[in-house]
């Protein structure tokens, strides 16, 4: 405990000397999240993260997240220094998605709109005619089905097809996972809500349509932070990654928050409900990130593939202001 304080502090004066802040996602641990609040940064979803490092006057974005997010910073904002705790926290949806064949997909499609989750790398997000977040794909899918031409989306299945049915878009669906959300289970879950009647269920679209159906409330994290801290219930029962229970307890602090179950448990689930790669984002990388040679976290993209993801990206941004 006292070393990590020691590193708290460290990293505070770090951060102050350097001109940098920091931006955490809610699935970072409590602490680095903490410290985020802590250091006049912010603490966020995938769509808030991207338009705070944007506006963020600092020189230097700490970006504690995933690699998706930092590649997203900098592609915003090509001026700052964008660094990583480390540069190995991927995701599963980026690396099932890779631009070769993504393309080819697209390629095989002329005449779709190509739509595609911010959980991708730079280069298929310059591939892309949209890029959308989890709290604003509904919103833009409805738009698009309004113009009437197909889509093509990549790469969650599972939001997706939550996205088609809501909006009775025509979607042509790239078939990747989140490795988090795609273990909850609807039967273990059903055993749960008998337990536990009066629990709301929260639960994130990159779950199974199975788990979606059940929920009471469907949504990006800030929406499911929200919905926690409106709704009239005492007790909740949460589908997403157990990260994003710090702020439910926090911005609800006499409410009862209760992990759903995954298939499997202890030694036989692969990620317990908390992403391994938001896990890297400990207090030491991120010290590291601030004082070894930068080269070793520093995010970059190549200028055309950034001026090319630029363009989607803005159409969110543009599309949510
Ligand atoms: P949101 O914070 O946009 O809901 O994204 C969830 C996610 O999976 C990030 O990795
Ligand atoms: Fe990717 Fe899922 Fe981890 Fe988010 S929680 S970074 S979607 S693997």
């Amino acid at each position: 405990e006292a070393r990590k304080k020691a590193l708290r502090e460290e990293i505070k004066a770090l951060l102050k000397q350097q001109n940098a802040v920091m931006v955490a996602h809610y699935y970072t641990d409590p602490e680095i999240q903490a410290l985020a609040e802590e250091t006049g940064g912010c603490v966020a979803d995938s769509l808030e993260m991207a338009r705070f490092g944007r506006d963020a006057k600092q020189q230097t974005l700490i970006v504690a997240g995933v690699k998706f997010m930092g590649e997203t910073a900098k592609i915003l904002s090509p001026e700052k220094n964008v660094l990583m705790p480390t540069l190995e926290a991927t995701c599963s949806l980026d690396l099932g998605c890779p631009i070769d064949k993504f393309s080819e997909f697209c390629d095989a499609h002329p005449d779709h709109t190509v739509v595609v989750y911010a959980n991708t790398s730079a280069a298929v997000k310059a591939r892309a005619d949209w890029v959308v977040t989890s709290s604003i794909a509904l919103e833009i899918v409805e738009h698009l089905e309004e113009q009437g031409k197909p889509i093509i989306w990549g790469p969650d299945r599972h939001l997706g097809s939550y996205i088609a049915k809501k909006t009775g878009a025509e979607m042509l669906m790239w078939q990747g996972e989140c490795i988090v959300h795609d273990e909850f289970s609807a039967q273990k879950l059903k055993d749960m809500k008998a337990v536990y009647p009066d629990a709301a269920i929260l639960v994130h679209p990159e779950s199974p349509a199975s788990v979606v159906e059940m929920a009471d409330a469907v949504g990006s994290t800030s929406q499911l932070i929200a919905a926690a801290k409106n709704m009239p219930n005492d007790t909740f029962i949460v589908a997403t990654d157990k990260g994003i229970f710090y702020k439910m307890q926090q911005q609800a602090p006499d409410k009862t928050f209760i992990e759903a179950p995954t298939a499997g448990n202890g030694a036989t689930c692969k990620s317990c409900a908390h992403c391994p790669w938001m896990a890297m984002n400990g207090l030491e990388a991120i010290r590291n990130a601030l004082t070894e040679n930068q080269t070793a976290h520093e995010i970059h993209v190549d200028e055309q593939l950034r001026q090319k993801a630029l363009i989607p990206l803005n159409r969110m941004l543009d599309f949510s202001a």
